[in-house]
């Protein structure tokens, strides 16, 4: 077959251009807004090739973006698809995103709650993977529960005044140029940019059409982000492009050393959402979703309902059930359980001074609550519960932690990692305070 000719200078036109971009920014340049525009919008249409976006993001890994180049990334990636735009919608829209943590439900009570003290909370969550759980896993141990609903019915739902909050997939058309990029970052060792991160973050959650937005970034053993400094730069990174792009924004520092709660694993955290909802619940989980919720309010301009009392008088709960009704799940329906239970329990008799997160995270995955690629199925049932959290006394024999799991032969992997998960020590302890910081342009 003759090559053709016009075909061959277009593809040496785009490899020229991929290279010249790579070297811009290898070579510690900044990169022009021509330059990102044409490099995010070529590689979603698959113009630029896998490795070269993947030399791209080592660059800048290594090199970095500004603030302007951030902004610009970001904006690219929210061009490549559609983005949503609620602002006719009667009442003002809230939403929270939260950067991953162990036993963190949240946005279970959170959404409901927020949405029965007059916002509109239109949130687009995601599946987990490794060690920390995703909130469409968990509502999905619910029976009949819908992920994947029409644009028309999330848009119904926020306008309707009983529901109000609507928790569900991302489409397709949703940056589809993150999609493909943060795979493409997963297996080239180059996640670890707060650039990358933040604009992977923001373009998401500008392009779901949220006019206000409170960002939870966690720090600690069971996080994504281990060192307070860290976690700081890539909130400012996510508070300055939520401002630039017109969406307000607040970013709270909390800390996830301990996990979030009594449970880690998909229903088990659906009921101690539904405690919450009902009034009672763990002591952190309760001061976290309030916290939250009052910095969402703060945002959405609501400044006259103290949403503890939305939580106490079951405004809350009513507006949870109409939620998952509308998304075809059962309020009412009884929530899987795991077919094996182990228990662990103390050796000793003294206070609890450590729980650890990362730890309990990786033994409720091998349980089955997780997946290690995506597209793997999560046991809806499996999962930890823990009997004590650091602070509480504790006597020999007591039980510590119990495991569920469908699959007994992960048990033997699951206690490995919790080897050293708890320690119990003759000593006085208080537990850390969870909220770590604050930052908002
Ligand atoms: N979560 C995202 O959505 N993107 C990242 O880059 C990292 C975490």
């Amino acid at each position: 077959m003759r090559p053709d000719p016009e075909r061959a200078r277009v593809d040496s036109v785009t490899v020229h251009s991929a290279v010249s971009v790579i070297t811009t920014k290898r070579d510690g340049g900044e990169l022009s807004d021509g330059q990102i525009d044409w490099v995010v919008d070529a590689f979603t249409r698959g113009e630029v090739a896998d490795e070269q976006m993947a030399a791209l993001a080592m660059a800048i890994v290594w090199r970095g973006m500004n603030r302007r180049e951030t902004a610009r990334w970001t904006n690219a990636m929210i061009n490549s698809g559609t983005r949503l735009d609620f602002s006719d919608l009667p009442r003002p829209t809230v939403d929270k995103h939260s950067t991953g943590g162990v036993g963190d439900k949240l946005t279970l009570p959170l959404s409901p709650l927020v949405a029965a003290c007059g916002a509109a909370v239109p949130q687009l969550s995601g599946r987990g993977l490794g060690h920390t759980g995703g909130t469409l896993d968990k509502l999905e141990a619910i029976s009949g529960w819908q992920a994947d609903i029409p644009v028309k019915q999330m848009r119904d739902m926020l306008a309707d005044p009983g529901i109000g909050a609507v928790v569900c997939a991302a489409g397709a058309d949703l940056a589809p140029a993150d999609k493909r990029l943060y795979a493409l970052r997963d297996v080239t060792g180059t996640v670890e940019s707060i650039p990358l991160i933040a604009s992977s973050i923001m373009s998401k959650k500008i392009a779901e059409g949220t006019g206000a937005l409170v960002l939870d970034v966690k720090v600690g053993r069971g996080a994504f982000l281990k060192h307070i400094d860290q976690a700081r730069e890539l909130a400012t990174a996510m508070v300055e492009l939520g401002t630039d792009a017109g969406v307000r924004t607040v970013a709270l520092l909390t800390a996830m050393d301990t996990p979030l709660g009594c449970t880690a694993g998909n229903a088990l955290e659906v009921a101690e959402s539904l405690d919450v909802l009902a009034g009672g619940g763990p002591a952190d989980v309760v001061e976290l979703t309030l916290t939250l919720a009052r910095e969402m309010l703060a945002l959405a301009g609501i400044d006259d309902i103290d949403p503890a009392d939305a939580l106490a008088d079951g405004r809350a709960m009513d507006h949870w059930r109409a939620m998952i009704e509308a998304q075809g799940g059962d309020p009412d329906a009884e929530l899987p359980s795991a077919k094996h239970t182990e228990t662990i329990r103390a050796t000793r008799t003294g206070t609890l001074t450590r729980l650890d997160a990362y730890d309990i995270g990786i033994a409720a995955w091998r349980l089955g609550a997780g997946r290690a690629r995506q597209g793997d199925p999560v046991q809806s049932g499996a999962g930890i519960e823990m009997h004590a959290k650091p602070g509480d006394s504790v006597k020999a024999g007591q039980p510590l932690l119990t495991l569920h799991t469908d699959t007994p032969e992960a048990i033997p992997a699951a206690l490995d990692a919790l080897a050293t998960a708890t320690t119990v020590a003759e000593a006085e302890f208080t537990p850390p305070p969870l909220l770590l910081g604050r930052i908002q342009a």
